[in-house]
């Protein structure tokens, strides 16, 4: 498995080392080397500035779009699909080898509305949502056979409270049985692709167990699930590590592969911590909400590197399941986390800051990278 998926990064990673003379173990990609792959979220405007290109490829195994391939960018009208912008991504993660993640192909959010509702905003009926999701995957991953490598084929269909499964448009207009066949027809369309779960905060135990009956369920329905992801939206002080290490433990125990998928750590501070997206249309940004407009503290930056050093040590442990680790945003500039879950902030979540320069975060976590950390016993 995890030869097949990091052959074609590390040969890259190779003649990269070769051509620039550096010593190995000198970028995120060279320190992980085959333990697992290291990704960044990308918005295709960053491709326009050769300095940013570089770094991308100089750090990251691993490339998905932040939005690019989201039903509502690729097929915002029924039957007009829009990929110039994927394709953007998809042609730079080929040109450089790296592995393309595709995100994603089912989700209540940024998705058209006439996919799964009717104008009046009724559900569809059953056989119209089914037949729509269908054309939808059937011509999204048809697309980029042999270009994406794996597809979070459905994201966060899991309720955050009682509740099992999130009431949904597709839930609606397709009945419970629309996550299944989200996968059945990705595996139709391309039968070499992998297929993975997506969803945030599936390492609190209470979301966690949702997440294990669901992907048993796909799986004694017959559906291949290659991995699950982990968003990994996270912040300073929570989820303990403790809770993260434990729930990579227990998807590992099912037999399945971990991604984190969107690993930022938000540095400031936030009424609700939720990453429900939604959430993002009430929240009212105050001074006290963002006070490091200046610049991360020392204090801050040294607490950052702490967090990510203490997380890596826990993805390090578990490297027989974890596949890849992929960042929300490739720099601080880029995150999302400066325009949710209000706008305006100036935030520092990710390991390079605006003017890409690697900050404390950086080191530290090169740092667990270089030492190789602690494997748990199989
Ligand atoms: C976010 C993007 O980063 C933003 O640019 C966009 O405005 C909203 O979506 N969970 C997910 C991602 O699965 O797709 C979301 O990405 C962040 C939360």
């Amino acid at each position: 498995m995890k030869s097949t998926l990091l052959l074609a990064a590390c040969c890259c990673m190779t003649l990269l080392a070769g051509s620039r003379g550096a010593s190995a173990h000198e970028t995120l990609r060279d320190a992980a080397g085959d333990r697992f792959l290291v990704g960044a979220a990308i918005a295709p405007a960053i491709l326009n500035d050769p300095a940013q290109r570089a770094m991308l490829v100089k750090h990251f195994s691993s490339i998905t779009g932040e939005n690019a391939f989201k039903p509502d960018q690729v097929q915002p009208k029924p039957g007009t699909f829009t990929f110039a912008e994927a394709d953007r991504i998809a042609a730079f993660a080929t040109q450089n080898k790296q592995v393309l993640i595709g995100h994603t192909l089912l989700w209540h959010q940024q998705t058209a509305k006439w996919m799964f509702e009717a104008p009046d905003g009724s559900p569809l009926p059953r056989e119209q949502g089914l037949a729509n999701l269908r054309a939808h995957i059937n011509t999204v991953v048809g697309r980029y056979r042999g270009q994406v490598h794996g597809w979070d084929v459905v994201n966060e269909a899991l309720d955050d409270g009682e509740p099992y499964l999130r009431q949904t448009p597709a839930l609606r207009s397709i009945g419970d049985d629309y996550i299944l066949r989200a996968f059945e027809f990705a595996r139709l369309a391309d039968p070499d692709v992998q297929l993975y779960y997506n969803d945030y905060n599936i390492e609190l135990p209470h979301k966690r167990a949702k997440a294990i009956r669901l992907l048993r369920e796909l799986k004694a329905a017959g559906a291949r699930v290659d991995a699950v992801g982990i968003q990994g939206h996270w912040s300073l002080s929570s989820p303990d590590v403790q809770t993260v290490d434990d729930a990579v433990a227990a998807f590992k125990a099912e037999g399945l592969r971990v991604h984190i998928t969107e690993l930022d750590v938000d540095v400031l501070p936030r009424a609700t911590v939720t990453a429900d997206i939604a959430a993002g249309g009430n929240a009212i940004l105050s001074p006290a909400d963002n006070p490091y407009v200046d610049g991360l503290p020392t204090a801050v930056q040294t607490r950052l590197a702490e967090r990510y050093a203490a997380l890596f040590r826990v993805f390090l442990k578990h490297d027989d399941a974890i596949e890849r680790v992929t960042f929300w945003g490739p720099s601080d500039g880029w995150s999302w986390l400066n325009s949710w879950p209000t706008k305006g902030r100036t935030n520092h979540p990710l390991l390079f800051d605006r003017q890409f320069k690697p900050k404390p975060a950086f080191d530290a976590v090169m740092g667990v990278l270089r030492e190789g950390g602690e494997r748990a016993t199989p």
